[in-house]
């Protein structure tokens, strides 16, 4: 499982400045009382790298940002930063900058105030501040404003405010909590490409945390997907989404269709499976790729996944598996059309995305009988969901979340 965590070719992909720095956490484990908020964290975040942790509430995103931040102290483990152990050092000395959901702008200060904040604290000369202070406006791309009031700046423009606040000290790591969750939609999306600009240009080690999935991909260099304070997957985001290790991920990255299959024969690159339909049905043979992580130990019966958006109708292509199947569901979703299926052999409730303006497609009918294919390298061995905490006994509670098993078991 280590290798999943270790960022040996990774290059980020913004601007290396001489002075980006690495960010380590290793083995990093914390309890709240009984409850065990992070059960040995490791990941390694490389100079100038941004990388997002995932998941879902309570899963330990935030306590991950206050360990590093200096806020709270894992109860083992270590946080380097550019190969420093700073474990033990209080936030003000780890020379770090923070950016949070709700700004936390000083409302009695105007914006280049507000910028200049850290350096005045810092004891810079007047003259400093004020070059940094401009060079800090023109970046976030608000020069005429720095004798404005906080009130008088739109929710986007105090974000960015935030964000030159944060970054002013030439931190050696940023952190983002949530920085975009008080922005409705459009402002978000735009913030998403300010931001990563900065940071690419700056070539800034960042650390954000999110609860959007999108976000999340479009913004990174890599994903962490965590789960009861647990690590996982972490990978690039287009990897992590094609690739995804277990049902948690699959599901929580997108939709995915999960299929149960018996497992027949193996090879060293693949498997034969039979599908293992609902309602006792027969199931149908396919070949699909055996994931690495599978090698060692691949269970009789395995979840597969398949993403909708990977599923043609009535376009098979040479190679790809074809199934006859009918439409039970259509819904028009402006830039695609998302179909339910009964697939005999597959089962009911299969999902398809079709783009709806490609121009070979022009909507199918409730009860119109389709060709489903997919690529078998679209199919996707899953391994199985990891047992969570509370299932192995000791005291690890998740207060609030419905049960892992109901949420994540057999459906
Ligand atoms: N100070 C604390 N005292 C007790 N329990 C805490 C404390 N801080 C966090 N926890 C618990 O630790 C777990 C992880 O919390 P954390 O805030 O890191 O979650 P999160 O992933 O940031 O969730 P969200 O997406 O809701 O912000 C939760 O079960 C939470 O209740
Ligand atoms: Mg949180």
């Amino acid at each position: 499982m280590d290798h999943l965590y270790r960022a040996t070719e990774h290059k980020p992909s913004g601007a290396l400045k001489a002075g980006s720095k690495s960010l380590v956490l290793e083995a990093v484990s914390k309890r709240f009382g009984n409850a065990r908020a992070l059960d040995t964290v490791t990941l390694h975040v490389e100079p100038g790298e941004l990388v997002s942790l995932l998941g879902p509430s309570g899963c330990g995103k935030t306590t991950t940002l206050r360990l590093i931040a200096g806020f709270d102290f894992p109860d083992t483990g270590t946080v380097h930063i550019g190969g420093t152990d700073v474990s033990a050092l209080p936030p003000n000395k780890r020379g770090l900058g923070m950016v949070f959901q709700n700004y936390s702008l000083f409302p009695h200060m105007t914006v280049g105030e507000n910028i200049g904040f850290g350096l005045r604290m810092a004891g810079a000369k007047k003259a400093d501040i004020a070059a940094a202070t401009k060079r800090m406006l023109d970046l976030i791309r608000l020069p005429e404003y720095g004798e404005r009031r906080i009130a008088q700046l739109s929710g986007g423009q105090q974000q960015r405010v935030a964000l030159a606040r944060a970054i002013i000290n030439d931190p050696s790591v940023l952190l983002l909590d949530e920085p975009l969750g008080a922005l409705d939609k459009n402002l978000r999306e735009g913030m998403q490409f300010e931001i990563r600009r900065l940071q690419q240009n700056l070539g800034i080690t960042s650390v954000m945390v999110t609860h959007d999935q999108e976000e999340a991909m479009t913004m990174s260099d890599r994903v962490v997907v965590m789960n009861h304070g647990r690590v996982v997957q972490v990978g690039a985001p287009r990897d992590v989404y094609d690739r995804p290790r277990n049902r948690f991920v699959a599901e929580f990255l997108g939709a995915a269709n999960i299929f149960a299959c018996r497992v027949n024969a193996r090879s060293a690159q693949a498997i034969t499976v039979t599908t293992q339909p609902a309602g006792g049905e027969p199931g149908v043979e396919l070949t699909l790729p055996l994931p690495q992580s599978l090698q060692h130990d691949l269970p009789n019966i395995i979840e597969a996944a398949v993403r909708p958006e990977k599923i043609a109708l009535n376009a098979p292509k040479p190679g790809h598996r074809q199934f006859p199947g009918r439409i039970v569901q259509h819904v028009f979703r402006g830039s695609q059309h998302s179909y339910e299926l009964d697939v005999p052999g597959l089962g009911s409730g299969v999902l398809a995305y079709q783009q709806a303006f490609s121009t070979d497609h022009v909507g199918h009918a409730r009860g119109e009988a389709v060709t489903l294919s997919f690529a078998p390298h679209d199919m996707i061995a899953l391994e199985p969901d990891e047992v969570p905490l509370s299932a192995k006994g000791g005291h690890t509670t998740f207060a609030g979340h419905a049960s892992p098993l109901a949420s994540e078991g057999a459906r």
